[in-house]
């Protein structure tokens, strides 16, 4: 079995193309569909060979060129002490937002303990796979939206209320988040994940100043104490146009962008960093001369210094054989 390192050498800016998809291993494919049926989502990411299933299926069912973890980042919220669960159809629903006393006393987990099953679902996927593991978690602002907020939201009022009423105490839930961050991505790159990706889904709904002020020195913070590991860096993140050139600064090696922003200004703007993305994942719900006339379009614009990606994950309609099709477009086509 030859070890396929398109992922790897296009992080690493090789001119090769490279595709793997955010999402890739759960709700569209009827393999995880069936499963589901007799599992809720917590039992099968806390079976080592269940959860080892899931996220080889798209390798195998795909020939994509990299393998993401099946796992949530909430993962880290019960060893936090948090009390939450996940609601069908909406996500993580945190049963108690978080109080000053709370935040004082958030646990710093000890993931070798807590998380055992993570361990051994890397351990496995390692001796199986042919491609590089992703493992990820998010960034502390997006975990902190679910602390506060009790669970996604639109407009992200309570968070920003909280932010700027209380500065103090938002930084000293930032910093324990971060560290919880640190040491659970420290803890997958030790059982062996070849790279980390950072989802950092909603900070988006910041302005510059704001972020600058209350976010980026502990992103930058993580992926400080992260590089000491020598292993590549994605930090994914939506609706980021408008500090893109501020995320230019983190040391990473590739930054994720949604569909929002045309790629070849963010190429400007990224220099000559990485880029992943930014395929709409709504496009693959279309026919397939749509997907293949944006796909096209992505490609005539940025050739390489690029991993194909969507601008977020795969929905949950999305049909099997539309994302089958495009990869074997994506690998195919000559530009
Ligand atoms: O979607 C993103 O913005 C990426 C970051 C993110 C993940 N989970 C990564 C993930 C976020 C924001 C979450 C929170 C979360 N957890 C949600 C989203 C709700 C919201 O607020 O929008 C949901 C539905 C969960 C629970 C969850 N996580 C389920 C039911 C599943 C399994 C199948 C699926 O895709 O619905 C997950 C898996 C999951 N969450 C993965 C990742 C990277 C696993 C890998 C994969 O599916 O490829």
């Amino acid at each position: 079995m030859n070890f396929n390192d398109n992922l790897l050498r296009a992080i690493r800016g090789e001119p090769i193309r490279a595709i793997w998809f955010m999402r890739q291993a759960g709700r569209y494919l009827s393999e995880y569909k069936k499963l589901r049926e007799k599992y809720n989502i917590f039992e099968m990411i806390k079976n080592p060979e269940i959860s080892a299933y899931i996220t080889k299926l798209p390798v195998d069912k795909l020939n994509v060129d990299g393998a993401i973890l099946f796992s949530d980042i909430t993962i880290i919220f019960e060893p936090m002490g948090i009390d939450f669960e996940i609601v069908e159809n909406k996500g993580p629903v945190i049963r108690k937002v978080l109080n000053e006393d709370d935040i004082r006393n958030l646990i710093i987990i000890e993931p070798f303990e807590s998380l055992d099953f993570v361990y051994k679902t890397i351990k496995i996927l390692k001796s199986e796979l042919n491609v590089p593991l992703i493992g990820f978690s998010a960034g502390p602002f997006t975990l902190a939206v679910y602390l506060i907020e009790g669970t996604r939201s639109k407009d992200f009022l309570k968070i920003k209320e909280f932010m700027l009423k209380n500065p103090t105490l938002f930084d000293l839930l930032m910093e324990k988040l971060t560290i919880n961050i640190y040491k659970f991505l420290e803890f997958q790159i030790k059982a062996g994940v070849d790279i980390i990706q950072i989802f950092d889904s909603w900070i988006g709904c910041l302005s510059p100043n704001i972020f600058k002020l209350f976010i980026l020195k502990h992103i930058k913070n993580l992926v400080s104490k992260l590089k000491q590991y020598n292993i590549p860096i994605i930090y994914f993140s939506l609706n980021t146009y408008s500090i893109l050139h501020i995320l230019n600064e983190l040391d990473v090696d590739v930054i994720s962008i949604d569909w929002r922003i045309d790629i070849g200004k963010a190429r400007e703007i990224l220099k000559d960093k990485v880029i992943q993305g930014n395929l709409d994942p709504a496009i693959l719900l279309a026919d397939f001369e749509i997907i293949k006339k944006e796909t096209m379009e992505i490609l005539k614009s940025i050739n390489y210094k690029h991993i194909f990606n969507l601008g977020h994950g795969i929905l949950p309609n999305t049909p099997f054989i539309n994302v089958k099709k495009l990869v074997d477009f994506v690998k195919e086509v000559k530009i």
